[in-house]
């Protein structure tokens, strides 16, 4: 069978980030630099494609979604969330999100952004002036305390902290193990088949904690007529067409918790980096927000208003997308590039190296917010694409987009970002999401006007 080019031999152990490369993306980022738009290896059994070409990420995700099921990611969430929408195959993938799609219409989205404003505005309000703080930990307290409040309504923030340290053991453990996963998938993927219900491999403590936090707020929700995500879907439960269970309840709000809170925590510590390097960007920002905003919160009627923070936003999720990698697993042999792929095989997409390819973007490296404004020619759809695409497409996307855009207008708003070290801070490579490899320390230095 004749394969694209790629590495081989010793040059492999950089997949586990030994010697040749720093971490698994960095392996990545170097085989696509070599090997070009499409490129091949193989761990022991494992065949991996990796692409690097923003029309044949449109041909996997979309044109020839049918020909592709889950990969790795989905083996590991599957032994935290459980079967749920995260972690389906088709066709039971496509019921369950047509269960859930109501909780992400556009109205609905619209009724959590008061939400987002208060709760925001909460956390910023605890911010000490001159006291250098951790973006990354205040980032997550507000996109945790966000998706608890639009999830479970207000009782969720007494739970909050438990929660947060469970899914941060989460998250590290999930970064560390993932190559390892890809390597030995079939025996994974083989105890699952065997024992359906069974322990879970990686997460068994973490799983019954969360149980235990979350079930209570679950069954004080019951009844309830309020819009929440998790009224709908108890309303769901209750509507004989649907049949949801209590464990897919659950599974569905570990789930939310976790890809709701993390990957937008992720994207903003990374844009509170960004604006602090970048002074002129940040007082674009901050100008934007007071004129949009003067001294009161975001609301619905001010996302549009909000174009620049939508940029800063965007460009963002572009250099440092929190799902720097995912694949998709051939269920047939198909022609892609000119090869035959064959059943079995993991397609790795990568929408962090697409998006710093100089093909689709001029200075790829530069953080620069206006190629996202509405005037800017719009870039190929599948250059940038950190929120994956076709029919397992994050069904959050629009929530997090909102919420991001709110965050990053109400912080500006308030608060000037400084940093006492100029110094450039790089990626983790071993997260869940994509982390820095420190933490991102700066001061808030507080508005006057
Ligand atoms: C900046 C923030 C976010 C990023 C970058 C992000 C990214 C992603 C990516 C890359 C996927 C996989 C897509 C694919 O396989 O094609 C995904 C799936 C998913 N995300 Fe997000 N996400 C974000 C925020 C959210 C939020 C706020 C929620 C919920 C409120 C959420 C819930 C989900 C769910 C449930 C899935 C599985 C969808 C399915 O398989 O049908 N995400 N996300």
């Amino acid at each position: 069978m004749q394969v694209p080019p790629g590495p081989r031999g010793t040059e492999l152990l950089g997949f586990f980030g030994v010697r040749s490369a720093p971490h698994t993306l960095g392996f990545l980022e170097q085989t696509a630099r070599r090997f070009g738009p499409f490129s091949y290896f193989r761990l022991a059994h494992q065949r991996m494609y990796l692409v690097n070409d923003a029309d044949l990420v449109k041909d996997v995700l979309i044109t020839r979604q049918a020909s592709f099921g889950r990969d790795t990611g989905a083996v590991i969430l599957r032994e935290l969330v459980g079967d749920g929408l995260i972690t389906r195959d088709e066709p039971q993938h496509r019921e369950r999100r047509r269960q859930l799609q109501p909780a992400f219409h556009k109205e609905q989205i619209a009724s959590y952004v008061e939400t987002m404003s208060t709760q925001t505005a909460d956390v910023l309000n605890t911010w000490p002036e001159g006291v250098a703080l951790d973006m990354g930990v205040q980032m997550r307290r507000i996109t945790l305390a966000i998706i608890g409040a639009t999830l479970f309504g207000p009782e969720f923030r007494d739970s909050a902290n438990n929660v947060s340290s469970v899914l941060n053991r989460v998250v590290k453990r999930a970064g560390r193990i993932a190559p390892f996963v890809s390597l030995c998938k079939p025996l994974t993927r083989g105890y699952r088949r065997l024992y359906p219900e069974g322990r879970s491999l990686f997460f068994a403590t973490e799983r019954a904690e969360l149980d235990r936090v979350l079930h209570p707020l679950i069954v004080r929700r019951r009844g309830s007529t309020s819009r929440d995500v998790l009224s709908l879907l108890l309303m769901l439960q209750d509507d004989p067409s649907s049949a949801l269970a209590d464990e897919a309840i659950r599974n569905e709000i570990v789930t939310f918790v976790l890809a709701g809170h993390e990957t937008t925590a992720s994207a903003l510590t990374w844009a509170c980096y960004l604006l602090a390097r970048n002074t002129e960007i940040q007082e674009r920002l901050a100008a934007e927000s007071a004129a949009v905003l003067g001294d009161r919160l975001p609301t619905i009627e001010d996302v549009p208003r909000l174009p620049y923070a939508a940029g800063v936003f965007n460009e963002t999720l572009r250099l440092y997308p929190p799902v720097p990698i995912f694949g998709r697993r051939t269920v047939e042999p198909l022609e892609i590039a000119g090869y035959t792929v064959p059943r079995g095989a993991s397609v790795l997409l990568s929408t962090y190296i697409t998006s710093r390819n100089e093909r689709y973007f001029s200075n790829p490296t530069l953080f620069d917010p206006d190629r996202w404004l509405p005037a800017a020619p719009p870039p190929h759809k599948f250059a940038s694409f950190p929120f994956g695409g076709g029919s397992k497409m994050c069904i959050g996307d629009a929530f997090a987009k909102t919420e991001g855009t709110l965050i990053l207008a109400a912080l500006a708003n308030r608060f000037r970002l400084c940093s006492d070290r100029a110094e450039e801070i790089g990626i983790a490579g071993r997260g869940g999401t994509l982390q820095p490899a420190k933490p991102i320390l700066l001061k808030a230095e507080r508005r006057t006007q």
